[in-house]
């Protein structure tokens, strides 16, 4: 999908036509959203999947209600992250057997990561760097901090900049190098990276590589198998509208499935947990990644956004993703020239994720007097206004709705009131 038009000719009517045209219009209708509210924060947190307040109220009141203890078995509760997990790896291209839904993101980047570096010990025990991105999100980074802190190996965490691993990490990848952990779209400004030319490029530097795709799973088309990755993690939260706090997932390569060391050796990865053995035997495959017991009603209502996910040509949304950020930045850049607007997201497809972030000097009070209209995106620091298209419940009227608002704001310094300046707990 394209926009014929610019904005210098583009109009509201144009919008509505071009949502009237696109195929993924029907799927508006598997999301729950309020009225009046245009949301833009997809990216963040999904919108509400049509059937999860019926699933969680059967899960509750007749799999625990009535099954109790029994739902183990008889309502598939034990076998629900190896059979969300199949449902991950059909969005994510993971193999059969690959992928399990489970714990955070924040707890399966720690197992992903102490195992690679057990595995590169083993193997090159002079590797003691772990590389990742400055801008990546900063519990990514925390965790390796931690994990090397727990090690007390001689591990050193290096922060290197988005240019340098776009380039292949021409300064940074010496033979010192153990493990690359590399967030696939930047959380910030959107920014995508190429997942399989940088994995060439940290595996013809020795070193592994862990995909953090909490930002494009759901939200483009990605090839985990294909791209020779080591390992992944990511949230089910955000573009495949999981639920607030829904499990995540953590995807192995084939090879190193049962090479995989868990640091987090709870009984949920022990090859027969029920024999209740004082002594450790890992599970074969990807029941190796649990660790204990995981929240039912959340992992059943996480299943729901898994499916419409599955059903849907991530070729399409991708297309369409890339129409109405193309829209937002064209409408901004014209629209909203005479104002202290930057945008941040890069111009080129190849580049981009499923959002665009433009800064402003008062960014915070502008996207709080945008929310106050309903217009609901999100604000980081510094300066960055995030929006997140999520194709499937996006369109193009509401891109032109949200600048046309935006204009409005700052035309009339609608944002320059004291309530506009106070911040909650969470922006
Ligand atoms: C890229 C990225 N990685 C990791 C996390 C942390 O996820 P969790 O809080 O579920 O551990 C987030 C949260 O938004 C994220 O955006």
């Amino acid at each position: 999908m394209t926009i014929p038009e610019l904005s210098a000719t583009l109009d509201r009517s144009a919008c509505e036509r071009l949502d009237r045209d696109d195929d993924l219009r029907a799927f508006r209708d598997e999301f729950i959203l309020p009225p009046e509210t245009i949301y833009l924060d997809g990216n963040s947190l999904g919108a509400r999947t049509k059937g999860a307040a019926e699933r969680a109220q059967e899960v509750i009141a007749d799999e625990w209600g009535t099954g109790l203890i029994r739902s183990w078995n008889t309502a598939g509760w034990f076998d629900l992250p190896a059979k969300l997990g199949e449902k991950v790896a059909g969005i994510v291209g993971g193999e059969t057997g690959s992928t399990v839904v489970t714990d955070t993101t924040s707890i399966n980047l720690f197992k992903a990561a102490s195992a690679a570096l057990k595995m590169q010990s083993a193997a090159a025990p002079e590797r003691r760097i772990i590389l990742t991105q400055r801008e990546n999100f900063p519990s990514d980074i925390y965790m390796l901090q931690g994990l090397a802190e727990q090690l007390d190996d001689g591990y050193e965490v290096r922060l290197v900049d988005d240019e340098e691993v776009t380039a292949g990490f021409p300064n940074s990848m010496t033979d010192e190098v153990a493990l690359v952990v590399l967030t696939h779209v930047n959380y910030r400004t959107g920014r995508l990276f190429d997942m399989e030319t940088t994995t060439s490029a940290i595996h013809a530097g020795g070193a592994m590589v862990i995909w953090d795709l909490c930002h494009s799973a759901g939200a483009l088309e990605i090839d985990l198998a294909g791209s020779g990755a080591d390992m992944a993690i990511g949230c089910t939260y955000k573009f495949l509208n999981g639920g607030p706090g829904s499990p995540a997932f953590i995807w192995v390569s084939e090879e190193l499935q049962n090479g995989f060391s868990q640091p987090l050796s709870g009984w949920w990865s022990h090859a027969k947990p029920f024999e209740m053995s004082p002594d450790y035997a890992p599970a074969e495959g990807i029941r190796r990644y649990l660790t204990g017991t995981q929240g039912i009603v959340s992992m059943s209502v996480a299943e729901l956004g898994l499916d419409i996910a599955n059903g849907v040509d991530m070729a399409t949304v991708r297309q369409k993703s890339l129409a109405l950020s193309d829209l937002f930045i064209d409408l901004v850049e014209t629209r909203l020239a005479e104002h202290p607007i930057e945008v941040v997201t890069p111009r080129e497809h190849a580049h981009r994720g499923s959002q665009v972030s433009i800064t402003h000097p008062e960014g915070f009070a502008v996207m709080s007097t945008l929310i106050e209209r309903g217009i609901i995106g999100d604000y980081r620091e510094p300066s960055v206004l995030r929006f997140g298209l999520t194709p499937l419940y996006i369109g193009f009227t509401e891109v032109w709705d949200t600048v046309e608002a935006l204009r409005d704001i700052l035309d009339n310094r609608l944002w320059d009131a004291p309530q506009h300046q106070v911040r909650g707990a969470v922006t």
